[in-house]
């Protein structure tokens, strides 16, 4: 089959690799439609390359049908569509059972003191094979594929596998009340989607900041009031103002009820963490993944914003993925203002009952033009490097395969 495999840092090809098999008796088999590029999938082209090998293949928003299963699955049969979230999680263990998915006892990676193993993610998260393929091996058929109705097109149901579910999560960890305010510190497909989820649950005021031109008018196309990180003291340009004096404008002195980061890592205005960042893409591989995990590339600039920008007894929620551990946090700050600090992978399944319905009468949180690419799986390579650079006004790219109809 073809799939998409990591190179090296910012080398990512569409390779023939054997298709996969049943292995486990509740394995199934699904011939891929549409597949995601996540930011996420941005560290693994970026930062992560220590953690992975040539020829992994990537990726963790797919979904398809079902073509084979393994002799013990009953609740899924061939021709079923289903959509693949993007933590493996068995759904019958004690951390699955209370709705924690991407903690899962069975999966969790613990050589490296990590949660449930996830598709396409690096040795850190179980070197499972990725979604951006022909087929893919889904292992826990019974419980892990989500089967979702014939009809609508993929881009209907595709979000279930990690966008929806995260800012779906994000949003409930944010706990920003209806008529309150929220900020969403980044307008990637995940605070966009964060957004629209606010809206949607009533909260009444939602303030979103980005520095990409095209992704401020997108959420501000739905309503959301956006802020150009380029004009504030933060910036490249550089205002007067700090991002949390704006939004303390904005918030009647405050600051928000509730924060968003959906920026992570590879946050901009982070200079330490920048050249930490070059240096270990210079580093032999051992020493890298040490200084990744120790010694840190964090790059914490959205996070700090967030702290300053939080009302005093408002609520943090990370949805951005952070790597290292060096940067120290401003913990006294996050003390003083009594900050609840909520993070870590979407729970996916835990959510799946909630956003299901918004999916299958209308469209309310407007996923039908939510890509703003669809292309086939063949042009992965351009495609990163476009995502990477914020070109040609993309902000979620769809992968489909010739298994796509429509
Ligand atoms: N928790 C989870 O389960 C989960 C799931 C999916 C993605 N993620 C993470 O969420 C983050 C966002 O994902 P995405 O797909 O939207 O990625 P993305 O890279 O497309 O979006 C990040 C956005 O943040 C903006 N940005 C950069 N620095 C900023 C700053 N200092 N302030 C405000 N905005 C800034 C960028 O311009 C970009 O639009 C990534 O870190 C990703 O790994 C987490
Ligand atoms: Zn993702
Ligand atoms: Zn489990």
């Amino acid at each position: 089959m073809r799939a998409v495999t990591w190179h090296g840092k910012r080398d990512v090809r569409v390779d023939t690799v054997p298709d996969p098999a049943v292995e486990a008796p509740d394995d199934v088999i699904v011939q891929i439609t549409s597949t995601g590029i996540c930011g996420s999938d941005l560290h693994l082209y970026e930062v992560l390359g220590p953690f992975l090998d040539e020829g992994d293949i990537l990726g963790h928003e797919p979904m398809g049908r079902v073509v084979e299963v393994g002799p013990q699955v009953t609740k899924v049969s061939v021709g079923d569509r289903v959509v693949v979230p993007f933590n493996v999680s068995c759904g019958t263990c004690w951390m699955c059972g209370n709705g924690l998915y991407s903690q899962c006892e069975t999966t969790q990676v613990r050589e490296y003191g990590n949660g449930a193993s996830l598709f396409g993610y690096t040795k850190l998260y179980g070197q499972v094979p990725g979604g951006q393929a022909e087929y893919l091996r889904v292992p826990f058929g019974n419980t892990l594929p989500v089967k979702v109705p014939d009809g609508p097109s993929d881009d209907r149901f595709v979000y279930l596998s990690d966008v929806l579910p995260t800012a779906w999560q994000a949003v409930q960890y944010a706990d920003a009340a209806p008529g309150g305010s929220l900020l969403v510190l980044g307008l990637g497909p995940i605070g966009d989607m964060c957004t629209r989820v606010a809206r949607h649950l009533g909260v009444e005021q939602v303030i979103g900041v980005d520095l990409v031109p095209e992704r401020l008018e997108r959420a501000a196309a739905r309503g959301t009031t956006v802020v150009d990180l380029n004009s504030v003291g933060s910036g490249e340009d550089g205002g007067d103002q700090e991002l949390g004096d704006v939004v303390r404008d904005l918030t009647g002195g405050r600051g928000a009820d509730a924060v968003i980061d959906a920026v992570g890592m590879e946050a901009h205005g982070s200079p330490a963490g920048k050249i930490a960042h070059q240096v270990t893409g210079l580093l032999p591989d051992a020493l890298a993944a040490k200084l990744m995990t120790t010694a840190g590339t964090d790059r914490l600039g959205a996070l700090h914003s967030a702290i300053d920008a939080v009302r005093r007894g408002g609520t943090i929620s990370l949805s951005g993925v952070y790597g290292g551990m060096a940067d120290p946090m401003p913990m006294l700050t996050m003390f003083d203002k009594q900050i609840q600090l909520r993070m870590g992978q979407a729970n996916v399944h835990r959510w799946v009952p909630e956003i299901l319905p918004l999916l299958v009468d209308g469209d309310p949180l407007g996923v039908d033009d939510f890509a703003t690419h669809h292309l086939p799986l063949e042009s992965a390579s351009d495609a990163y490097a476009t995502f990477q650079e914020k070109g040609d006004g993309m902000v979620k790219t769809l992968l489909t395969t010739a298994a796509h109809t429509g």
